[in-house]
């Protein structure tokens, strides 16, 4: 199997597979030759109604999915899976196929390297977006806790290495970009585009937008419970049992770690900050997104 240690040149590695010079995440306990399978995706089959959910690492993907999941089952009853089980790069096809419907699927990678039939079937597409530095911060403690990176890096290195995308899943601002244009290049496509922080800040509102995306009766309480059910302290109480914590350091899944905008300011020194905006307005020049920092 093609394993790439992605060294940042000071000798800090993060483990990862490497398909065709694409950084993917490694997932030793379920795949036995992963690069096979990651190849295949392009051909999986979409079925009628199938939901995406597409986000960078870190951007609140496990959020976003419990919420849409609870909207597709009309329900606040916690679901009883993790994301992960329905992650295309993350389940072999059989695994995919088996998901169960209403599907609400969830991907970190590109268009180019998803079912090419989802465009075809018009599934209908959410895209969560996350300040930039926001997620390096936590895309930090992912990478130091999560044992199949092999990873125990300086946050001083680890931050140059996001802004040269050389972590799973590639350069955040490559991938922003990427979905800007196929967003732009297919208008009328049915893609809902939003925001951690706006979901953080109007979790009502939020919610009420993706129901009506989805074509849902929007009943107000049933979405104020599920805005409680996934506020970010029951979800952590109830979700972070179910995770795999064999597969984390010392056994403790890290996955709901603090769920706050601007937490990267406790992290980032005023040099680090102004070295990361300057490769932002350099690399993002040509966007229309914006971000939310606090
Ligand atoms: P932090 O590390 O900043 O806490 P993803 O699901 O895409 O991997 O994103 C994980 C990030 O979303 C983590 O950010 C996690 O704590 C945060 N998160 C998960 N559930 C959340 C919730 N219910 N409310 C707010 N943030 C949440």
């Amino acid at each position: 199997m093609p394993i790439k240690n992605l060294d940042d040149g000071t000798g800090e590695k993060i483990r990862v597979l490497e398909v065709d010079g694409y950084y993917a995440p490694t997932f030793d306990q379920v795949f036995q030759n992963q690069e096979e399978d990651f190849r295949t995706i392009p051909t999986w089959k979409i079925k009628p109604g199938d939901v995406f959910i597409c986000a960078y690492p870190k951007a609140g993907t496990h959020w976003l999915w419990e919420i849409t999941s609870m909207l597709v089952n009309q329900s606040a009853d916690r679901v009883k899976l993790i994301k992960e089980t329905s992650m295309l790069e993350g389940v072999t096809q059989t695994m995919f196929d088996n998901v169960a419907s209403p599907r609400v699927l969830n991907t970190h990678l590109p268009l180019r390297l998803l079912p090419k039939d989802i465009l075809k079937m018009n599934s209908k597409i959410i895209f969560v977006q996350r300040n930039p530095k926001d997620i390096c911060v936590s895309f930090y403690n992912h990478h130091k806790k999560i044992i199949e990176y092999d990873y125990d890096g300086k946050f001083e290195n680890y931050v140059k290495r996001f802004l040269n995308g050389l972590v799973d899943y590639g350069s955040w601002f490559d991938y922003t970009l990427d979905w800007e244009k196929v967003i732009n290049d297919n208008p009328g496509y049915p893609f809902h585009v939003m925001s951690y922080e706006d979901m953080k800040t109007d979790s009502i509102g939020e919610i009420t937008k993706i129901s009506e995306f989805l074509g849902l009766k929007s009943d107000p309480k049933l979405i104020s419970e599920i805005a409680e059910k996934c506020d970010f302290s029951n979800m952590k109480k109830e979700k972070d049992p179910l995770e795999n914590a064999s597969e984390w350091k010392d056994g403790k899944p890290g996955m709901y770690r603090k769920g706050q905008i601007g937490d990267w300011k406790n992290w980032f020194t005023v040099a680090q900050n102004e070295h990361f905006d300057a490769v932002y307005e350099e690399k993002m020049k040509e966007t229309s997104f914006t971000y939310r920092y606090s």
